[in-house]
């Protein structure tokens, strides 16, 4: 065991607290900025955090350029027609606001600025992919606490092949620990509707998961991901009752960033692998579709790495009773995950009324690169045991 572990890595410099964001101005200024891009979507600008932040920038003596046409999940056009708007500009450092996607556009796009040729990110995410060499100073500040972008290297960037099929591509990416830095002020978070906020919770909860039972885990990782998980616990239910709980909002922020930290190295596995597929083929929040498949996949795994799934399990509460072998426990555990998802709305059945219908993504599941990081290899029986097990809590 662990003889395949990855060394545990942080990815940037990173700042956390709440209110912390009053920095990001004289942080750019530290690293000679000038002229900052500031890449969000239309929904940051709508709910003010845009302002807020570009207040502090010009406060600093800094012009702010606005990309705000990231969409969600980012195809290439988009990462394109952003660089070609930003090298047009002429800026010299980006800040990335928002969730996954402004952030892992802004990832992307730095890359394009700060590498000569066509300003075109493909060249950077298929097969004999260049190396990217990011330069151009980057500050990314999370308003969600999901994806953990803060945290990792690489960038998820989609592509639709000719004949239709929604494929994510990962732009690889050094991160130069001169010019790279995340300010995360879970604050900025706070508000943020219910419905995304369970989404980005289970994004944050499978992510330490799987991290914690991939073949390149390590004690390290493990113990990173299960204080993530213990902090996801802590705070979910509160921030589903209450989205302007800051403490909970501030636990969440913790436990995403930890998480984050964990799949730069130990990355995900089976469970990303059904989230993609359900996500492209049903159009489901990637935090939702990976999360109702959270408790089924635990079950999976359960006998390949005991220890990480006991450990898993008692933070829930679940303890073995007197010689409980791991199968019982680990199914009496992805029950309770089920109850507890199901309490906050993450449901299978709410997005795919039956098992039949959900084996539609069998195919996509497969060809996802993700499972072959777990444990156990995958066909397709097994993803049908998966899918019908789901079904059955
Ligand atoms: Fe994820």
């Amino acid at each position: 065991m662990f003889r395949n572990q990855n060394p545990y890595s942080v990815s940037r410099s990173m700042y956390f607290a709440n209110g912390i964001r009053e920095i990001i101005g004289e942080k750019l200024k530290g690293m000679g900025c000038k002229k900052i891009y500031v890449v969000c979507d239309k929904g940051i600008e709508k709910v003010g955090i845009l302002k807020k932040v570009v207040d502090i920038i010009n406060a600093a003596g800094i012009e702010a350029v606005i990309y705000n046409g990231v969409i969600a999940d980012p195809p290439i056009h988009i990462v394109d027609e952003a660089a070609e708007i930003g090298k047009e500009a002429g800026v010299d450092g980006i800040v990335a606001l928002g969730g996954g996607s402004p952030i892992d556009t802004a990832k992307a796009v730095r890359v394009l600025l700060s590498n000569e040729g066509p300003l075109k990110v493909e060249r950077y995410i298929f097969e004999n992919a260049q190396q990217a060499r990011p330069e151009m100073p980057l500050i990314i500040v999370p308003t969600t606490a999901g994806t953990g972008s803060e945290a990792t290297e690489g960038a998820m960037i989609s592509h639709i092949d000719e004949n239709g099929g929604h494929w994510k591509k990962i732009l690889e990416c050094v991160s130069n620990r001169e010019k790279d830095m995340s300010v995360i002020d879970p604050e900025l978070t706070v508000g943020t509707p219910k419905e995304i906020s369970m989404g980005c919770a289970f994004d944050v909860l499978t992510h330490a998961m799987e991290s914690s039972m991939s073949i390149v885990t390590s004690p390290l990782i493990q113990a990173n991901s299960m204080t993530a998980i213990r902090l996801f616990f802590k705070s979910c239910k509160n921030i589903y009752h209450d989205i302007n709980d800051l403490q909970a909002r501030n636990d969440m922020s913790l436990a995403c960033t930890l998480a984050g930290i964990s799949i730069n190295r130990g990355y995900v596995n089976c469970g990303h692998a059904f989230g993609h597929a359900l996500g492209s083929v049903f159009g489901v929040h990637h935090g939702i579709a990976c999360g109702v498949f959270a408790p089924a996949v635990i079950e999976f795994y359960a006998e390949a790495i005991p220890d990480a799934v006991s450990s898993i399990a008692e933070i829930f509460g679940i303890v073995p009773e007197k010689g409980e072998e791991i199968n019982s426990l680990s199914e009496r555990f992805a029950r309770s995950l089920h109850a507890f998802s199901t309490d906050v709305g993450v449901d299978l059945r709410k997005i795919v009324k039956n098992k039949e219908e959900c084996f539609k993504i069998i195919p996509q599941v497969m060809a996802d690169y993700s499972w072959r990081l777990g444990l156990k290899e995958l066909d397709e029986q097994k993803c049908k045991w998966i899918i019908e097990r789901t079904y059955e809590y």
